[in-house]
């Protein structure tokens, strides 16, 4: 903004209230969030000169509406002064809109300025006067030419950007806004479906009394689903009602993935707020916002569990190319994509010496969480996408890409789980929910490795029903005597035998020992390794002579070798 030498002295300090965009009212059907708008009046009555409160968190989840409803309450408190002199509401959607209402300040204030003379002008007013940035969702948009540069005043923030809570002037001053509770979850659910007047009791009174249709509820508004996420359930509840539909039915067409995007895409002619958008729309603002690496992401993390998600599966991911083992060439292609995607993150280009560049990577995180597409969780230390932003990234590919970006992602998790050490057990458990559907994909690498894993962990049962359906695949694609088929013969034996299904494990052992015999030869090390497993399955079976007799003729063989 250029600086004039206005008209500030010289404008009135009475503010015309005719042409001043006032804060919205909450929604009729505001529910919850009692809690933090207790924390904010607290926050804004500790007397401090300057107060400053940022909320942000995932598009749709509140953040407006919480604002609002603290503006309410506070001005129309039940009995008392209203709380601040005057409420001045700036859409901070872009550049313009925040010029446009700073505009409209000033001309409140009898004068024709510029927004930097507005907002030099309420620095001037000494009263108690609050400013609410609301939808402050671009990241790229600086605000602070637009903060009142003085030492008092209130101002209140509403992002989707968490790097914006270096506006707040404590960290009291920063919320990240969760979803509804549970219980308001319901309320709403239960208000937006037709029933208005119930209080929140009686809802669940009512809910009770159709005990079946209150479990589909339950299920419907649950972290599985809606995610407790406030728009998605007012949505949901205002089409049940028109629609006149079960929840049921709600439910079932939920679960077909077309469906699910057209319900989670529809909003009603008729608004009941200013609120312009559905929930897939409302993320789809930040998507076209994106990087195409950031896409990428986006992408890919729609096959991957939407929690415990680190920049270092993809660092994993690269230090895991050391660890393969051959390939047939479907697999060789698909690895190659793999590869090239990991290797935009080498530094400082590609080659065989070159290291992961952490940073590069967790730049496309920083982003991604700058719109709130990925959140962090400090618990974990780890990052997550709520599950609606989950459902909707898989929305935002087209079919022709749908494929390759999945056997990318599972490749991206195959490498990553590589390194089966047992060093690694905290990781490698960290990728196991990563890893759990892959079963249903292509990769039999990823599942390779998954059953590896799996048995590390002491999954044995399930890393037993994995190698079956790896080798069951091997035998089909590679066929019954390829190293790869023999080596998850090899690893299903160990993993028989840990089970202390010896009878199966022998089976398994003798085919193999057999085929590496002929196909390796009598000395080749993973003969002699085949030879030792069958000779411990014997001992277990109580076949004895027969073990000590193998034993024997490994020993014979090891003299041989190293004589020879
Ligand atoms: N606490 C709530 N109670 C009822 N409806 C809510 C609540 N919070 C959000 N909503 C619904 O979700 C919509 C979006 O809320 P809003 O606060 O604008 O989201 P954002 O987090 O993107 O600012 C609202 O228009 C309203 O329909
Ligand atoms: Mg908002």
């Amino acid at each position: 903004m250029s600086c004039s030498p206005v008209h500030v002295q010289l404008i009135s300090t009475k503010v015309s209230y005719m042409s001043l965009k006032s804060c919205p009212l909450p929604h009729p059907m505001f529910t919850g969030r009692t809690d933090i708008i207790q924390q904010m009046h607290m926050f804004f009555s500790t007397g401090h000169k300057r107060l400053s409160y940022v909320i942000y968190g995932v598009g749709g989840s509140g953040k407006s509406q919480t604002a609002y409803k603290f503006i309410n309450e506070a001005q129309h408190p039940p009995e008392g002064q209203p709380r601040f002199s005057q409420v001045f509401f700036i859409d901070v959607t872009s550049k313009e809109t925040c010029d446009a209402d700073w505009k409209s300040i000033a001309l409140s204030a009898n004068v024709d300025a510029s927004a930097e003379d507005a907002v030099k002008w309420l620095s001037e007013q000494k009263n108690d006067w609050i400013v609410i940035f609301n939808n402050a969702d671009d990241p790229a948009l600086d605000l602070y030419p637009y903060i009142p540069k003085c030492h008092h005043g209130n101002l209140i923030f509403t992002t989707r950007n968490p790097s914006l809570n270096v506006h707040a002037s404590s960290t009291n001053g920063c919320l990240h806004l969760p979803m509804l509770l549970p219980e308001d979850a319901l309320s709403l659910f239960w208000k937006a479906s037709g029933n208005f007047d119930l209080d929140k009791e009686a809802a669940v009174q009512l809910l009770k009394v159709n005990l079946l249709n209150f479990v589909y509820v339950l299920q419907l508004i649950s972290t599985k689903e809606l995610g407790h996420h406030a728009l998605a359930i007012g949505q949901a509840g205002t089409f049940i009602r028109q629609q006149h539909l079960e929840v049921k039915t709600y439910l079932a067409l939920y679960h077909q993935k077309a469906d699910q995007a057209v319900l989670l895409t529809h909003k009603d002619q008729q608004s009941t707020d200013d609120y312009k958008y559905a929930v897939f729309p409302t993320f789809d603002l930040s998507f076209e916002q994106l990087t195409p690496l950031a896409i990428k992401f986006i992408q890919i993390f729609a096959f991957f569990h939407h929690s415990n998600i680190s920049p270092h599966i993809f660092q994993k991911a690269y230090d895991g190319r050391l660890e393969l083992t051959t390939v047939n060439n479907e697999e060789k292609q698909n690895l190659l994509a793999a590869q090239d995607f990991l290797d935009q993150f080498t530094s400082p280009s590609p080659s065989p010496s070159s290291s992961f560049h952490l940073l590069k990577c967790t730049a496309v995180f920083t982003q991604l969480c700058s719109y709130s597409l990925l959140l962090f969780d400090v618990a974990n230390n780890s990052y997550y996408l709520h599950p609606l932003v989950h459902e909707w990234a898989v929305t935002k590919m087209e079919d022709n890409v749908i494929t390759s970006t999945q056997i990318l992602a599972e490749h991206l998790l195959g490498l990553s789980a590589a390194d089966t050490s047992i060093a690694d057990v905290a990781y490698q458990r960290s990728l196991v929910p990563h890893l759990q559907p892959v079963l249903r994909g292509h990769t039999l690498m990823t599942t390779n490795n998954l059953a590896l894993t799996l048995r590390s962990l002491g999954k044995f049962a399930e890393a037993e029903q994995m190698q079956r359906e790896l080798l069951q695949k091997r035998q089909e694609i590679l066929g019954p005597d390829h190293p790869e088929t023999l080596i998850t013969m090899h690893n299903l034996g160990e993993t028989l035998h840990t089970l202390e299904k010896f009878a199966e494990a022998e089976q398994m052992q003798r085919e193999l020992l057999q085929k590496r015999q002929e196909i390796l030869g009598p000395d080749h090390p993973h003969t002699l390794i085949s030879m030792n497993h069958l000779a411990n399955t014997l001992d277990s079976l109580g076949k004895s002579d027969e073990a000590q007799e193998i034993r024997a003729q490994l020993d014979a063989l090891k003299n041989l070798m190293s004589t020879g």
